[in-house]
């Protein structure tokens, strides 16, 4: 079945790093249309990295990365700008301008890319800042929110522009349960009424499990897990299990 759905993102024998520090070594990865990809892993490990190189921000030393089955290795500035608006991009801490206000926080992208009329880009905010449950918010300025609202202005801003992919780095990290919680079942919201295809990073095992179509495990340096949660859950390698149950497999050792 794999084989017909159209890769959208791709890692080919891909070498990551910075200088001499390799963080990820010749790994392979596809996320596909309408998938939910989740990238688990502690801390660390490089996962991050990962989506800086998929962004272009840092480029591999060895293999390709396709976005659409595009090489984006040798692109230049102008090429990657092109390829990075086809992606939202949904930061650690939410990442949103201090200094505007929620609506210009959301419109930021529209304006910048000048796609459709101030009117259009009025209605465009309207219906995303609904459809992330905030309404209400749109001449708030982002230190009066807290931070589960924050999070969902930051993916109301990355919905603007009706992208192809969204990129989450953590997306609840930080959170208490109510807005963990929350945040989470606004990106189930996402992948269901968008069809979004989605590639979310995080340590939060639970979290991959509810969310994911298809997980990989990041551990030094390599994937050494790619498949389902439910195949996740029944893996045999020592660490993958001791990664997902750390308490039970240091007592198990003793
Ligand atoms: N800009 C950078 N320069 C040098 N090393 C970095 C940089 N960013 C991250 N690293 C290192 O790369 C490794 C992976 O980091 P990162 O991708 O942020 O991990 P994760 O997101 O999984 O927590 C770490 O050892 C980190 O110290
Ligand atoms: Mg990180």
């Amino acid at each position: 079945m794999k084989e017909n759905r159209e890769a959208i993102i791709q890692l080919i024998n891909a070498t990551i790093g910075y200088g001499d520090l390799t963080v990820v070594n010749h790994v392979d990865m596809v996320v596909y249309q309408g998938e939910t990809k989740v990238i688990l892993g502690p801390s660390g490990v490089g996962k991050s990295t990962i989506l800086k190189a998929i962004l272009g921000l840092i480029k591999p030393t060895t293999g390709e990365i396709r976005i659409h089955r595009e090489n984006i290795v040798p692109y230049q500035e102008r090429e990657l700008v092109r390829i990075r608006s086809q992606m939202a991009m949904v930061f650690q801490h939410g990442a949103l301008f201090d200094s505007m206000t929620v609506g210009e926080n959301v419109s930021y992208r529209l304006r910048e890319l000048e796609m459709t009329t101030p009117d259009k880009i009025d209605q465009r905010v309207d219906e995303v800042l609904n459809f992330v449950g905030l309404r209400g918010a749109r001449k708030l300025k982002p230190a009066q929110l807290s931070g589960g609202m924050r999070k969902r202005v930051a993916i109301a801003r990355g919905l603007a522009p009706d992208p192809e992919v969204f990129l989450f780095d953590e997306p609840t990290v930080g959170l208490d349960p109510i807005n963990h919680f929350n945040i989470e079942q606004l990106m189930l919201k996402l992948k269901k009424t968008q069809r979004a295809t989605m590639l979310i990073v995080t340590h939060d095992v639970e979290s991959a499990l509810r969310l994911a179509d298809s997980i990989v495990i990041l551990h030094e340096g390599q994937f050494i897990f790619d498949g389902t949660p439910t195949a996740l859950k029944e893996n045999q390698d020592m660490r993958v299990k001791a990664f997902l149950d750390p308490e039970k497999f240091a007592t198990a050792r003793e």
